[in-house]
This record gives structure tokens, C-alpha cells and sequence, in this order.
């Protein structure tokens, strides 16, 4: 799985890409694959377009593994919820946003049980914690 956190990342934001966001704004304004409208087809392709490069850019080989959410937040819920089932282990971190440890928290209540390696003590510690059942390491 590749994860482009890119709304929290990135600042500022490149020329094209706020050139892209007014001219959506000023011209297009529509949902995609909502209505018969040109704008609606418009935006689709645009859409599509954007899906194929990053299938290109990134060697995904699936039409249907790249996914577009409103945030980040989402993205991970999406993720990590529909990754997860009971038994599963997740080792992670204290430093993971807020955003990744609500969720696996959460899926505690179903047998998902994790455990947080305190990366301060060292490469040895953190290696010692991982073991085969991890998941998102898949
Ligand atoms: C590393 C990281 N992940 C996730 C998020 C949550 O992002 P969003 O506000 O898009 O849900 C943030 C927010 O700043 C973040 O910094």
C-alpha cells in the first residue's frame, strides 16, 4: 500500500496545482460523475487522468487501487479499518498522528491488539518488537 499524505505535507503548494484549483473553481464547479453536464464529464476525465498518472508515476498496476479521499484522516479510518481483523497484531509508534492511533485503538474492541515501540531506546529495541505477525508491514 503507498499512502500520499500530501494535504498535510506539502506547503506550499505548487504554481500548477493552485492554476488546476481556480480554474476548477472558476469554470467546472461540479461533481464528478453527477450529472450529464459538460462540467461533470469534465471533471471525470480530469479525475481519471490524474488516477492514470499516478498509476504511471508510481507502478501501481491496478485501475482501482488508487483512491482519492477528502483528508487525511479519512484516508487512514479507511485504511487501517478495512485492513485490520481480529487476531491481527499492529506494531507501531508514539509518534503516529493522532490519526493513526484513535483508529487501531479502536479496533482494539474487536481483538486487534497492538503495541507501541518506544523508538527513543535505540535500533535493537525497535527491531526486537517486530515480529511476523504484523499486518500493515504485509
Ligand atoms: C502526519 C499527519 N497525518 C494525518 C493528519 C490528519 O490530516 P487531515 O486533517 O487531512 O485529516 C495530519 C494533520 O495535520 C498529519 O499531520
Amino acid at each position: 500500500m503507498l499512502y500520499a499524505d500530501v494535504a498535510s505535507t506539502s506547503w506550499p503548494k505548487s504554481q500548477e496545482v493552485k492554476d488546476i484549483i481556480n480554474m476548477y473553481l472558476d469554470t467546472l464547479g461540479v461533481t464528478p460523475e453527477r450529472s450529464l453536464s459538460q462540467q461533470s464529464k469534465k471533471v471525470t476525465e480530469l479525475i481519471e487522468e490524474c488516477r492514470h498518472e499516478l498509476i504511471e508515476q508510481t507502478g501501481l498496476n491496478s485501475h482501482g487501487t488508487v483512491i482519492f479521499n477528502s483528508g487525511a484522516t479519512y484516508s487512514l479510518n479507511e485504511c487501517i479499518k478495512g485492513t485490520l481483523k481480529p487476531g491481527d497484531n499492529v506494531i507501531t509508534t508514539h509518534l503516529e498522528h493522532n490519526s493513526v492511533l484513535r483508529p487501531i485503538e479502536h479496533l482494539k474492541d474487536i481483538g486487534v491488539s497492538s503495541q507501541l515501540i518506544d523508538v527513543t531506546a535505540g535500533r535493537e529495541h525497535t527491531l526486537t518488537h517486530l515480529h511476523p505477525k504484523n499486518t500493515l508491514a504485509r
